[in-house]
């Protein structure tokens, strides 16, 4: 019987998870299909039940269904209840449950790319309060961190997202460039820097010596905030694992085996 699942959004055509679940279904010999699957909002619910009732494993979920897979669940994972959104859906006995492994894959691939990470050199600080940034603070509380500031363009939606994450979250406004004085760890989870979008304006003189400069977008792999970073000798860790880490645990749930980020995995979605 050939397993099934894949990845819903709307729209849906520049997913790379295909490519990602591809390699692994190749390399563990299994028959699987991981597909994209368009929804669009208004069908987001029925499509769900139709894939149930072929008997689709799970899926993925992106952009805009999130916060509607979340709504959609018979139970969630604590992470996903912290998070408030839901990237991984398994469907069994008829049942949805929801997982949100984005904050995983960021702490994965940090854990993966830097030697040795020191969450007590100072604290780490957060650029953007969109959907991303409450998987990144969830990381980050996860890794230890006890003094995480985000900033965000539109004030309010920074102060909303600390008052969740009230025990190590303060909102910081003003200057950014400011504002980072003596951060440790400085992630963007806005989509400035993107391919298409407005740049990141920001100097990191401030930051603390042994910063780390990380950025979620990937496209450009090398953003203008990382280049700025490695100019300046922080180290960086660029966006694609994040990618890459998130999907592995609905890939074990769905098709029973646990998959690797190797190198060759990377050079394949690059390409
Ligand atoms: P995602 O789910 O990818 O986080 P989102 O929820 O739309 O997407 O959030 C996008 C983030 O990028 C937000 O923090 C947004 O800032 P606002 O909350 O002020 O909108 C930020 N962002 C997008 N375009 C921006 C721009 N031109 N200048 C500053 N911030 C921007």
């Amino acid at each position: 019987m050939t397993l099934r699942a894949g990845v819903i959004g709307w729209p849906i055509e520049q997913s790379k998870s295909p490519i990602i679940h591809a390699y692994w279904l190749d390399k563990f010999g299994i028959e699987g299909i991981y597909e994209k699957i368009a929804l669009s909002p208004d069908g987001f619910q029925e499509g769900i039940l139709d894939l149930i009732s072929k008997g689709y494993r799970g899926a993925n979920v992106t952009i805009p269904h999130k916060e509607a897979a979340f709504q959609i669940c018979d139970t969630v994972s604590e992470r996903a209840l912290k998070i408030g959104a839901v990237n991984t859906l398994v469907f069994e006995d008829g049942k949805v449950t929801g997982d949100n492994t984005d904050g995983y894959g960021f702490l994965e691939n940090i854990r993966s790319s830097l030697e040795n990470w020191n969450t007590e050199t100072g604290p780490a600080f957060v650029i953007g309060a969109g959907g991303a940034a409450r998987g990144i603070l969830w990381a980050l509380e996860e890794a230890g961190y006890k003094d995480i500031r985000i900033w965000n363009r539109t004030v309010a939606k920074a102060e909303a997202l600390a008052e969740v994450f009230s025990e190590t979250t303060t909102p910081v406004s003003g200057d950014l460039s400011d504002a980072i004085n003596g951060a440790a760890f400085l992630v963007n989870t806005s989509s400035l820097g993107m391919v298409g979008q407005p740049q990141l304006e920001i100097n990191l003189t401030g930051l603390h010596p042994d910063a780390v400069v990380t950025d979620i977008v990937y496209n450009p792999l090398e953003t203008d905030l990382l280049r700025q970073a490695n100019s300046k000798g922080f180290e960086t860790v660029d966006g694609l694992g994040m990618l890459l880490h998130q999907a592995t645990p609905g890939f074990e749930k769905w098709f029973g085996q646990k998959p690797e980020v190797t190198p060759e995995l990377r050079e394949l979605v690059l390409k």
